[in-house]
């Protein structure tokens, strides 16, 4: 496995797998891999003749009160992961490689569509999305990967990225992979790392909310407010931002429940105030 920082010496590894024609797998990722990262890591080795893992965490997507400086940073443990995965090429450039120390306002960025950015997480993390899409962007153009995956942990990342690559015809092709859960259900995410006990307790009915909601439809509640109170009632000590019900082929806000609905929430734990995000398909 090669553990590349430059992206001088990424460009000459790219020629070499060209030139034998490989197809290439791409994982972008912020690092501090979990099981959650492995099952994506997993399925790209399996799917292809080489696999690219990118670990950078990336500071034009973290807004300005947001856990940049704090967010959890394991390399060793990274790149053993990725060594026993099968990878072949782990990216990992300083933040001075990517942007040569240009300030986000000086930057080329790619704002997602307008009809997007007054919901769900776009909403309250401004400018996250531009952040996002701009370096995925410039990884899809240096490691010219023909598949790249993603997460749909992430449910807005992984809608707005595939629209991208369709909006802007990017030669790539776009793997969903499902959330990987601990075995109570809390969805696997590098802030977990910032949960003590008792905050991991209360984390999990962001989980539970979601089966309450899968459960109520099943007994034939759909009305969404009665499925809303249901959760806001379980996750009484935490902060919620959202819960809401999208369309999952075109991420419009619902205002009924039907089979494309999925449920997104965000809330935000009572003392370390941990953002965490989750979501499931309710009508499954
Ligand atoms: P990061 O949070 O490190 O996540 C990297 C990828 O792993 C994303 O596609 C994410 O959806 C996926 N992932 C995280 N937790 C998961 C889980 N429990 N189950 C399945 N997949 C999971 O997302 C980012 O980094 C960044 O925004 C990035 C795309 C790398 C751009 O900087």
């Amino acid at each position: 496995m090669k553990i590349i920082n430059n992206i001088k010496e990424l460009k000459e590894e790219i020629k070499i797998l060209k030139r034998k024609n490989s197809s290439i797998g791409l994982v972008p990722t912020m690092g501090a891999l979990h099981n959650g990262h492995k099952s994506l890591i997993e399925r790209a080795v399996s799917e292809n003749e080489d696999t690219i893992v990118s670990i950078f965490v990336n500071p034009i997507q973290f807004g300005v009160n947001e856990d940049l400086d704090k967010y959890p940073r394991t390399l060793d443990n990274d790149l053993e992961l990725c060594k026993n995965a099968g990878v072949s090429i782990v990216f990992c450039p300083s933040i001075e490689e990517m942007y040569q120390g240009i300030d986000k306002n000086d930057l080329t960025l790619i704002c997602p569509p307008y009809c997007v950015l007054d919901k769900l997480c776009a909403k309250s993390r401004n400018g996250h999305f531009d952040g996002v899409l701009s370096v995925v962007a410039k990884l899809f153009n240096l490691t010219h990967a023909t598949k790249a995956y993603f997460g749909q942990k992430d449910a807005q990342q992984l809608f707005i990225v595939k629209k991208m690559v369709k909006d802007l015809n990017f030669d790539i092709e776009i793997i969903p992979c499902p959330i990987v859960r601990e075995q109570d259900g809390l969805a696997l995410s590098s802030r977990n790392k910032y949960l003590n006990q008792d905050e991991r307790k209360i984390a999990l009915n962001i989980f539970k909310s979601l089966e309450g909601a899968k459960k109520l439809v099943k007994m034939g509640i759909n009305d969404p407010k009665k499925i809303v109170d249901n959760s806001l009632m379980l996750m009484k000590e935490m902060d919620v931002e959202y819960i809401e019900f999208v369309d999952i082929e075109t991420f419009e806000i619902q205002s009924e429940i039907n089979k494309n609905t999925l449920m997104l929430i965000a809330a935000k734990t009572p003392i370390s105030k941990t953002r965490l995000i989750d979501n499931m398909m309710i009508c499954e």
